[in-house]
């Protein structure tokens, strides 16, 4: 039986792709940029699986166009890149990186948090271009996390680590999520509030949440315009949760206090976007998992994944399990399962 044959959109860290090229049929997108549509295309069309990262848009029509396609795993904890409905009605198996990459995001969260809060890269950027005259006891004066409070959106595993952290710090934490967790806020000693109250009450507002039908522009003119003045915005989640037209305005306007995007809408954004003309924004380049460790963390776990559902077994991170019954006797039919031998789990 020969190998089952695996596209992967970019090159990959640590020894995933070893492990993979062991096992499976693989070809590597070789460019710094995401495959285009019609090499993504092609190349799914002819693959039993694929490993995609999250610039990388799976839809119906590709979906259509792949008989082959057995399993699309994502390198990523979010999957809005890929159409889940489309996956599951053409029974593909989508799996995901969840859990390895909480902690990393988390202490990346609070890097913003003190960046945003204690004016980091505004007091780098005036100290670089000889603004910088003298101490003074007015200058660049920042915002104390202990004893503010942090509004957290979206209580995952990933809100459950920012958490943790700035409870450490000595912050009030509350959170909104879709449903609330008691077992959680007797542990962490946190409130659930309503999505309008969170944002009269934070200081400090953090998006945790994936990017659904449900929580697109959760963030928009209307939340804005009842968060405090002195509110300092922070998304390490989907650009897409904020209405980036309407934070401009808001902050434009000193309604809220400050923003710090790791994540915009699009990605890349624009060099000559207007929040770069406000020098209470900070931006980075979607890089909240990117440590080493994690990085291979989630090649490894993503490569498992792919191998698992390769083997016909349901890998623990499948998203949608509900169709598990039809995929397995769409692997059986094809024939295609491998001796898969499985790696150790990544811690
Ligand atoms: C990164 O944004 C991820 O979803 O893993």
């Amino acid at each position: 039986m020969p190998n089952p044959r695996v596209f992967v959109t970019r090159h990959l860290p640590g020894d995933a792709l070893d492990l993979l090229a062991e096992q499976t049929d693989v070809t590597v997108w070789p460019h710094e940029l995401p495959p285009p549509r019609d090499e993504l295309e092609r190349e799914a069309a002819r693959s039993d699986g694929v490993l995609t990262l999250l610039t990388d848009r799976i839809d119906d029509d590709i979906l259509k166009k792949s008989p082959r396609l057995l399993v699309v795993s994502n390198m990523a904890t979010g999957f809005d890149n890929i159409d889940l409905e489309a996956a599951s009605r053409h029974n593909v198996l989508v799996t995901r990186t969840l859990g390895v990459l909480s902690a990393t995001t988390a202490e990346f969260t609070i890097a913003l948090i003190f960046a945003a809060a204690r004016r980091i890269v505004e007091g780098d950027r005036v100290v670089r271009s000889g603004e910088w005259k003298t101490w003074g006891p007015e200058v660049l004066l920042g915002r104390d996390l202990s004893g503010a409070t942090l509004g957290i959106i979206g209580m995952g595993g990933i809100g459950r680590e920012v958490t943790h952290r700035a409870l450490a710090l000595g912050m009030r934490v509350v959170y909104f999520s879709r449903r609330s967790k008691p077992a959680l806020e007797r542990r962490y000693r946190m409130e659930f509030l309503g999505l309008d109250e969170l944002c009269r009450e934070s200081d400090f507002i953090s998006l945790h949440a994936p990017l659904t039908t449900e929580t697109r522009h959760v963030v928009n003119s209307r939340t804005l315009a009842i968060m405090k003045p002195t509110s300092i915005l922070v998304n390490t989640a989907r650009g897409a949760l904020v209405d980036q037209g309407a934070l401009y305005q808001a902050l434009s306007e000193g309604r809220i206090g400050g923003a710090a995007l790791d994540v915009t809408d699009p990605e890349p954004i624009a060099p000559n976007d207007p929040l770069f003309s406000l020098p209470n924004v900070i931006v980075t380049p979607h890089i909240a998992s990117a440590s080493v460790a994690t990085r291979s963390r989630m090649a490894r776990l993503a490569v498992q994944n792919l191998l698992e559902a390769l083997a016909g077994r349901l890998p623990k991170h499948a998203v949608n399990r509900e169709i598990a019954r039809a995929w397995r006797q769409r692997v059986r039919k094809r024939g295609v399962a491998i001796r898969s031998k499985m790696m150790e789990r990544p811690a």
